[in-house]
């Protein structure tokens, strides 16, 4: 694994003096407390327990709280048994609530849908029937490719349902992307839409996965069809749409009851190398500190809330926040399929307006684009039943953070800033709302029970003001519990490192009053509108176009999405002498960018591909990508005396400037 030395690159301004602390009238209704943080700190293992049986309910309750005797793989609620699906739906309509709308869903066209905890339930069992049908049983995964659309959400619950860990793969990525994925989990049914609304029009998802499954030999018996849009749709013999399957299916399923340890779920990720890691998510962990954060960190209130996440399921915040947490604690959320900017720039401020939305969660990359696009947008609208934000995805700059706060929030908002990863499957670092006085900037403190430090190449602690390693120190219930196929990347990954720590892979330090400043990643890692892609994936995908003998990608500073893919590549001879001319621009360059938008999808197609003639490599033939940013960035070349060859880096930065 490499890493460098974290620097202050992202967060520069880390002398932050503003605080807010909450307002009594806040602090009063708070769910989270002081004496959360006592109770874990005088007995952390003895608070897990009990958050799990206050979360969850568990058919058979467990017998020991954490088993670590086999480390780094963990078992949490040892000898317990639930069914996640009961905890998210069943039991809030056995409990009364079944008039409740879990969600209130509003369509990119403008339609709406409320679903009742009722509804959801019988939605929820008529596809477990289906998926049982299809002959889907424990263990069997599922492949998941949809829109933001209701039946993402029942297609999750219904594996849960019976047993069989999804794999959600978000909807903008490619075929290929889906191919490589429904692969590594080895998917027995492909659950998809015939399409999705993207800016007021109507754009296919179910030939992606027809290409995706036109690899020859495949897993998948059978593909699920939702009806979103109506487009035509090329149809095959393994191929049933979901509206008449779940109509054709029994209206009731009994759940089964499975292991705390039984696997709920995969979920890809990048990381250091060009292939994505499958993420594997447990039950009872995973259930117990998602919907204990969503309560304490979002402080939802599920019978007087209306909650929104922006995120889409595709992610581990969609996972977490949108269907795990929130619907175990019975809350009543907004579901959003569209863009923020469709049909008008207000469309997000009307649906809270409409909705009377009061607990927004979103990223640092969305409230930048609002900013830009001005506050008259917001303001047009009545936000006044906001009483709660929340940032996630990527360090947020204090000027976003107090616009936040002032134009979104009116000043009465607390907004937590909340750390975590698809590893740790739940918020890890985040002021408690009605506790932590908040400060602009930092995601600042470790939530109750869970073991945080920063240190430094050695695995020893930091002073506070001094950049180092953010780790973690203890197991926690929703630690991912490995990577699907690959045990030994797991521990290569993040437990080889430091001795006994997980290595997260991001910088961070702790300012004098010891809150926690992220710094950006460590590793070859970026972040791009809070999507986390890696340089070594997009390298690759560039190398596999027929003109590219080789790729160098850095993620560079851009004031909207945190950070923009830059790639440097060197074209193959043959294609030299065709290329229009050195530098950027050119049919090349769209060729190239589209062709890493099918490798891996939109997301990742670079926002500047630069022709260059050489690469800057170490002796030992290391790119040295540090210097390949400094010219991204527009910045003054640093050191290159390491250079094999010191004249490659005039020659770059003289290409680019003759253009
Ligand atoms: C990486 C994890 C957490 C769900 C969405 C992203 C960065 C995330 C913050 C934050 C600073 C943050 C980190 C982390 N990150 N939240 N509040 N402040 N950085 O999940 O795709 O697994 O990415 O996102 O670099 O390692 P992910």
């Amino acid at each position: 694994m490499t890493s460098t030395v974290p620097t202050d690159s992202v967060n520069t301004q880390l002398h932050e003096e503003r605080t807010f602390a909450p307002s009594a009238e806040f602090a009063a209704q708070a769910n989270g407390t002081q004496e959360l943080y006592d109770a874990a700190a005088a007995d952390r293992l003895g608070f897990w327990a009990e958050q799990a049986r206050r979360y969850v309910s568990w058919s058979t309750d467990f017998t020991q709280t954490l088993d670590w005797s086999e480390a780094p793989f963990a078992r949490w609620f040892v000898g317990g048994e639930l069914n996640a699906c009961v905890n998210a739906v069943d039991r809030h309509v056995e409990a009364g609530l079944g008039s409740r709308v879990a969600l209130h869903f509003v369509g990119e066209p403008g339609d709406t849908r409320d679903i009742t905890y009722a509804a959801l339930h019988e939605e929820v069992q008529r596809a477990a029937n289906v998926l049982t049908e299809l002959g889907v049983g424990a263990g069997d995964t599922v492949a998941i490719y949809l829109p933001m659309i209701p039946e993402a959400v029942v297609a999750m619950l219904a594996c849960a349902r019976i047993g069989a860990p999804h794999s959600v793969v978000f909807g903008g990525f490619s075929a290929e992307a889906l191919h490589s994925r429904i692969a590594d989990a080895r998917a027995k049914v492909v659950v998809t839409a015939d399409g999705g609304y993207r800016r007021g029009r109507p754009s296919a998802l179910k030939p992606a996965v027809d290409a995706a499954l036109d690899h020859g030999e495949s897993s998948v018996t059978s593909v699920l069809v939702v009806r979103r849009t109506g487009q035509e749709t090329p149809w095959h013999e393994r191929d049933l749409w979901w509206h008449e399957a779940l109509e054709a299916a029994d209206a009731t399923h009994e759940a089964q009851r499975f292991d705390a340890e039984h696997p709920l779920f995969i979920l890809y990720t990048s990381g250091t190398t060009g292939k994505p890691k499958g993420i594997l998510h447990t039950t009872g962990g995973y259930l117990t500190q998602a919907a204990y954060t969503n309560h304490v960190v979002h402080d939802v209130h599920p019978d007087t809330d209306v909650y929104w996440c922006t995120a889409d399921v595709g992610w581990v915040t969609g996972h977490s926040y949108i269907v795990y947490g929130p619907l175990t604690n019975g809350a009543t959320q907004v579901m959003y399929e569209g863009t923020p900017d469709s049909p008008h720039q207000g469309r997000w401020w009307e649906i809270v307006q409409d909705y009377g939305v009061t607990i927004l969660y979103t990223a640092p990359t969305a409230i930048r684009t609002f900013m830009k696009w001005g506050r008259q947008i917001p303001d047009g609208f009545d936000l006044s039943s906001l009483r709660l934000l929340g940032s996630v995805g990527e360090p947020i700059n204090p000027e976003a953070w107090m616009w936040y706060r002032e134009v979104i929030g009116g000043e009465r908002c607390p907004i937590v800033d909340t750390w975590w990863q698809t590893e740790t499957g739940a918020i890890m670092i985040s002021p408690l709302p009605g506790v932590t006085p908040t400060r602009p900037g930092s995601a600042q403190v470790a939530v109750p029970g869970i073991c945080v430090e920063v240190v430094d190449d050695v695995g020893a602690p930091v002073e506070r003001g001094v950049a180092g390693y953010m780790v973690l120190t203890e197991p926690w219930p929703a630690m991912l519990r490995g990577i699907w196929g690959d045990p030994q990347r797991y521990r290569d990954t993040y437990w080889s490192r430091f001795y006994g720590l997980y290595f997260a892979g991001d910088g961070a330090k702790r300012d004098e009053d010891g809150n926690i400043w992220f710094l950006g990643r460590v590793d070859d890692v970026m972040n791009v509108s809070g999507h986390r892609l890696s340089t070594a994936e997009i390298e690759s995908a560039l190398v596999s176009h027929p003109k590219v003998a080789e790729a160098a990608v850095v993620g560079a500073a851009d004031d909207t999405t945190g950070q923009a893919i830059c790639a440097f590549v060197i074209l193959r001879s043959e294609a030299v002498e065709e290329a229009d001319e050195p530098g950027e621009g050119g049919d090349l360059v769209q060729e190239l960018r589209a062709h890493v938008g099918r490798e891996i999808g939109p997301i990742a197609k670079p926002r500047q591909i630069m022709v260059v003639a050489e690469l800057p490599k170490t002796r030992s033939g290391k790119i040295m990508r540090r210097l390949l940013k400094d010219v991204a960035e527009h910045r003054e070349v640093g050191d290159v005396t390491t250079l094999a060859d010191s004249s490659v880096m005039t020659m770059i930065s003289e290409g680019l400037r003759s253009d």
